[in-house]
């Protein structure tokens, strides 16, 4: 195409303009090219390499031609989009200490886009705006209302275009003393118009701060443990309707997770695990839906929400969807905030059923895991998360990527070990890595996952994943696809009639919309979380992934032995096909090096078993035995073990992502958890080699 074609305005279904595409979030496109028939011409087109091994969540934006995606700690890279050539980076600039905070590793999911600027939240809490063209920052505000006081607010989510505002939310109700809020800024300025907080403050700090809150603090516990910040933070889902004005955002979990805890009663804990529709001019709130009342189990209200206009037993109706982390599916009127109808879509056992006219659940007796541990369907991770849906208004269905994984929830206040650091205030292990008997420094004797699976369907305790099209105006499941893991990728549809979806096996697969019959299937050698997005450029269609494994249950697992991250590494890159382009190349397979002679046994037995606790309690949810996302500290170099302290207590290696552990460590822990590793060590170097440990 000429230069002058070129430089004509780009055509709307050429566009994404913004995270789900359109202001209703679909994640589905307009575009035909690739159809139904032709895909099977699908191939590579281009790679770009991050620099990074570490999760990778967001689907790029392309803006006339340019793409522009997020990867780690919120940097921002912009490429061409017809051949990945870089334009710029912006790097925010963020301390590696702050990986700590983060609960589920240091990604971003999504960037917003408006009059040639580009919005993103970095790890840090700072909102930058950047120029689209240079990549030059504008401007950059502190949206952390904690940053004295150190509390544990972290930011991955998209800011959202509301008219003349951007607004953000953040993340951190899983750990110690975050209150959620969103806040909105002045396009321009970045001016803080208001701010929205989603539950009450404590209540000996005085009176509620906002006319909402006046009625949903009669909702806690007078008991509650308001030390715990209160959470409900907003970490994800945000939609914007223009016509209503209306700013829709998913809250999270109130923290603790153990509501009920030293005999409190609990409530239903207003607005926490919500759906809550804000006034984008004034900030006040208009309506809310609580998805999950008195939630003691991380069922955030956080994912992403679609909003289209479908006909329901006739009538036409506005709606609110959402695949909500509970296992059910909602279906609301998003200009009144009225229930429509509900229906899970993965097993549950949370709840017995829900109420037909208010959705409000009648809890299962059964999940209330305070006097003893239980397996819970779903498990914490949600039966779908943050990974994307799609909607399709051709086939009227909504394809979701579904968790089919329960997990087991021990309460952990009165355990040996305490709080596990940064990890939740309650443990929930999936059922792979149940071992009662590893599991006992942490949490005492334990029962088995035979035991604790009585009752539930035979075979339902393992973790894996579905693509399931539902219809939402019946309320039911039209076709699935089955995968053997359960963390695989966000989906995008398209008027070509396919639908496509990454896994963790590292391919990308395309399925006919109605049918769910495979199309095709690329195998890319990189595991595919994100969703893939589409784009037209110089009159070619491409298809575009930011490829690279982790997130919350990427990085506490090791990788599965089936996913791509196990055979090929984790190098992100960001991959774009079209058709009639050639095989994807993969990454060389990995292999896994021998393990090398560790230094001598140091510290005593006692000392060794105090290391474990410490190991399990602050290092094991990033740092996996095996092969993870992070170091195996089995396999330390020489040269490692050396500045062992001044990585764990100084924080040399901060920019690397690993912060210090000064404030809750001692010299002596340090000295018990390197003992503990080099005792792990020893065992793992003479398994392989029947060496003897001297
Ligand atoms: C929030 C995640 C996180 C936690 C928790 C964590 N680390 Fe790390 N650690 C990292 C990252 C990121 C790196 C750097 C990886 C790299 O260099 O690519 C790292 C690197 C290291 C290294 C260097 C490994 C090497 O081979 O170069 C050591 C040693 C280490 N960590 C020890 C610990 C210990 C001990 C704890 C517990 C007290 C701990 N870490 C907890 C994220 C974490």
């Amino acid at each position: 195409m000429s230069a002058h074609a070129r430089a004509a305005p780009f055509a709307d279904e050429d566009q994404w303009l913004r995270n789900g595409r359109d202001a209703g979030g679909s994640y589905y496109s307009p575009l035909t090219d690739i159809d139904r028939g032709s895909v099977s011409r699908l191939g590579f087109a281009w790679d770009y390499h991050l620099g990074t091994k570490r999760g990778l969540e967001a689907a790029p934006l392309v803006i006339d031609g340019a793409m522009y995606a997020v990867g780690n700690w919120g940097r921002v890279y912009s490429v061409d989009a017809a051949t990945g050539k870089e334009r710029w980076r912006y790097d925010p600039q963020v301390d590696g200490q702050w990986g700590r905070y983060a609960c589920c590793d240091v990604v971003n999911r999504g960037l917003a886009a408006s009059g040639g600027t580009i919005y993103v939240g970095a790890l840090d809490g700072y909102l930058h705006a950047i120029d689209a063209n240079t990549g030059r920052r504008r401007w950059k505000v502190d949206t952390l209302i904690g940053r004295a006081r150190r509390l544990p607010y972290t930011l991955t989510g998209a800011p959202v275009i509301a008219g003349d505002l951007v607004v953000i939310g953040n993340a951190g109700a899983d750990f110690k003393g975050v209150r959620g809020y969103v806040s909105a800024y002045e396009l321009k300025t970045g001016a803080l118009r208001w701010r929205f907080f989603t539950v009450p403050r404590d209540p000996m700090l005085g009176p509620q701060d906002q006319p909402h809150l006046i009625r949903a603090i009669q909702t806690w516990d007078p008991r509650h443990r308001w030390e715990y910040g209160g959470g409900g933070t907003v970490w994800d889902g945000m939609s914007y309707d223009p016509e209503l004005n209306l700013l829709y955002i998913g809250t999270g979990n109130a923290s603790p997770y153990t509501i009920k805890e030293g005999g409190r009663r609990g409530g239903d804990d207003l607005y926490a695990n919500s759906i809550v529709a804000i006034r984008a001019d004034t900030g006040r709130m208009a309506w809310y839906y609580q998805i999950v009342p008195g939630d003691e189990w991380d069922y955030d209200a956080t994912q992403k929400m679609i909003l289209a206009d479908l006909s329901i037993e006739g009538r036409a109706r506005k709606v609110l969807m959402q695949a909500s982390k509970d296992g059910f599916f909602y279906v609301l009127d998003r200009a009144s905030g009225e229930f429509i109808s509900a229906q899970n879509f993965a097993y549950v056992n949370w709840a017995k059923r829900l109420d037909p006219k208010t959705g409000r659940p009648q809890p299962n007796p059964d999940a209330e895991y305070l006097d003893k541990p239980r397996l819970i369907f779903p498990s914490m991770a949600g039966a779908h998360s943050w990974q994307p849906m799609s909607y399709d208004p051709a086939t009227g269905l909504v394809y979701i990527p579904v968790i089919e994984a329960p997990m087991v929830y021990i309460e952990t206040a009165n355990r040996p070990a305490g709080l596990i650091e940064g990890n939740f205030t309650v443990a929930g292990l999936f059922p792979e890595d149940f071992d009662p008997e590893s599991l006992r420094t942490l949490f005492g004797p334990l029962p088995s996952l035979n035991e604790l699976a009585r009752g539930t369907p035979k075979g339902a305790a393992r973790s894996i994943g579905a693509l399931k099209a539902w219809s939402p105006t019946l309320q039911k499941l039209v076709w699935q696809r089955p995968f053997a893991t359960f963390w695989n990728g966000g989906v995008l549809s398209t008027a070509g009639g396919i639908v496509v979806q990454g896994d963790a096996a590292g391919f990308l697969n395309i399925y006919d919309a109605a049918s769910g019959e495979m199309l095709k299937s690329l195998d890319v050698g990189t595991s595919l979380m994100a969703a893939p997005m589409t784009y037209r450029v110089a009159g070619k269609q491409y298809i575009a992934i930011m490829a690279g494994y982790g997130g919350g249950s990427g990085l506490y697992s090791p990788f599965p032995p089936a996913s791509a991250a196990y055979r090929y590494g984790n190098e992100g890159r960001i991959v774009a096909f079209a058709l009639d382009g050639a095989a994807p190349p993969k990454p060389p397979p990995v292999s896994e090096a021998p393990f090398e002679q560790p230094p001598a046994p140091a510290g005593t037995a006692q000392d060794i078993a105090h290391g474990g606790v410490l190991y399990n309690r602050f290092c094991g949810r990033c740092h996996v035995f095996g092969r993870g996302e992070l170091p195996d500290l089995r396999r330390l170099s020489p040269a490692t073990h050396a500045i062992f302290y001044d990585i764990v207590l100084r924080g040399i290696y901060a920019s690397r992502g690993m912060g210090r552990f000064d404030d809750v460590l001692t010299r002596q822990d340090a000295s018990d958890l390197h003992a503990y590793l080099i005792d792990r060590a020893w065992d793992a170097y003479q398994n392989e080699r029947g060496a003897v440990r001297p």
